[in-house]
């Protein structure tokens, strides 16, 4: 049996500083600012799940952005920013009935469904409302997949939006996402021309639809790089005006990591080192469960620092539960001299940090701090313009043209300090006191 502990015990309360996200609502704005200028014309629904803070959606409301809700709560949290409820979707396509009655009740005029089943749902719990439905997508490209729980196939999605009118509901158009921290731009093309196929479809039939989801997917700078957001835009405008000419649809996002997540540092330390087997263990105050749920299956990578600066040496990187899943990374370059309370900064966690954090073996969940001074952990660049395509089917690499060669080992091989390793395990790593692996030294 599983005893909760209701408020987590830390016995030395009053020493404990981490973990801890620094958080930045001033970051927040600019990001806002930087997304929408690559975007153009996109209206920004920001997904609420991302960091619900209210410093967060305060600067999101301030900046003049919209809410993608996906649960009563997010409603009220959304609400509570003063923003009108004509500027929330309610994203999730599959809910109870009282939480559909709870978002229109709230004023929200926008669902979106990827079932016949749930089109019947919002029917009869949001009459009259405005339905998009939701398409699949591979995921591919992405490096936290969205894939196969929600989206139907085309002729699914057209059959909600020809029955729409009939349950009395607007068929406004489709929604799909393509994967979270989508490094590869060029995946919004084939939903965008799936959709335009889709909208022709459901105009022959009588229909009228009009609006466009793209979801979100935009990228943070973790340590992969990806090409600069200005290429999203690009890509995804070139896409729009050749799959819709003239029958071009108003078009809305719903990205989360792009706004909100370079506005935060988590910062924590290190709890312990131990040997064993041969590898370095160290051990953080901040793991999967408190925090760092991302780097599940190493999908996110994030960008590190730490407070010590010795020689990069290959490390297994573990949170602080006494679950042995609780590990992060296994294999990765951090100084040599690393030790109990040294710190280590995790760059770009302002998203899918705090909303995932349990109170795990009674550690308390991640906290926030609201600083508009964030720690530098090494500078991101933006990935060359078209990106190499390296495929990576085991321990060689075969870059765009020309022959295969041995890539760098991705376990233990010490990173040189400002190099960038061409492993496309993506094992990226930047580690070091001054960066590394392509990110630029910058002073702290
Ligand atoms: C329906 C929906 N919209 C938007 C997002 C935000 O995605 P991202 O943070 O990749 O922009 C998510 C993330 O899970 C989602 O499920």
């Amino acid at each position: 049996m599983t005893t909760l502990i209701a408020a987590p015990v830390d016995a030395a309360a009053e020493l404990v500083t981490t973990p801890r996200l620094m958080l930045s609502p001033r970051a927040i704005t600019r990001s806002y600012r930087a997304l929408r200028a690559a975007l153009g014309d996109v209206t920004l629904y920001y997904a609420v799940k991302a960091n619900p803070h209210p410093a967060v959606l305060a600067a999101i409301a301030e900046a003049g952005g919209c809410f993608d809700v996906a649960s009563p709560a997010e409603t009220g949290a959304a609400l509570a920013t003063g923003a009108d409820a004509s500027r929330l979707l309610s994203s999730n396509p599959m809910q109870s009935r009282p939480a559909i009655r709870h978002h229109h009740a709230a004023g929200i005029d926008t669902f979106v469904v990827d079932s016949l089943d749930e089109a019947h749902k919002v029917a009869a719990e949001a009459p009259g409302a405005t339905l998009l439905a939701r398409l699949a997508t591979s995921g591919a490209g992405s490096d936290w997949s969205l894939a196969g729980k929600f989206g139907a196939d085309p002729a699914e999605v057209f059959a909600i939006l020809d029955l729409a009118p009939q349950l009395g509901l607007q068929a406004a158009g489709v929604a799909f996402h393509v994967g979270s921290q989508q490094r590869e731009p060029e995946r919004w093309i084939a939903p965008i021309d799936t959709a335009a196929g889709i909208f022709t479809a459901l105009r022959e039939h009588g229909h009228r639809p009009w609006l466009l989801d793209l979801g979100g997917g935009f990228p943070a700078s973790h340590a992969v790089p990806c090409p600069p957001l200005a290429v999203y835009g690009r890509t995804i405008e070139a896409a729009v005006q050749a799959a819709f000419g003239a029958h071009r649809p108003r078009l809305i996002a719903e990205p989360g990591r792009a706004l909100v997540g370079d506005a935060g540092v988590l910062e924590a330390s290190v709890l312990g080192v131990a040997h064993r087997a041969g590898r370095r263990w160290v051990y953080l105050d901040a793991g999967i469960f408190n925090g760092l749920t991302e780097t599940l299956g190493e999908a996110i990578h994030y960008r590190l620092r730490t407070s010590a600066t010795g020689a990069p040496a290959a490390a297994v990187l573990a949170g602080p539960t006494c679950d042995s899943a609780d590990v992060m990374y296994r294999c990765v370059d951090l100084p040599d001299d690393l030790a109990e309370g040294d710190r280590v900064w995790f760059a770009a966690a302002g998203v899918y940090t705090t909303s995932y954090a349990s109170a795990f073996n009674g550690f308390a969940p991640l906290r926030t701090e609201l600083t508009d001074t964030l720690p530098c952990v090494g500078c991101s660049r933006p990935t060359p313009w078209p990106a190499p395509r390296w495929r990576c089917p085991g321990r060689r690499c075969w870059p765009p043209s020309g022959r295969p060669r041995t890539t760098p080992r991705c376990s233990a091989s010490p990173v040189r300090p400002g190099s960038r390793r061409a492993c496309c395990c993506r094992r990226f790593w930047a580690a070091s006191a001054t960066g590394s692996d392509g990110f630029a030294p910058c002073a702290w």
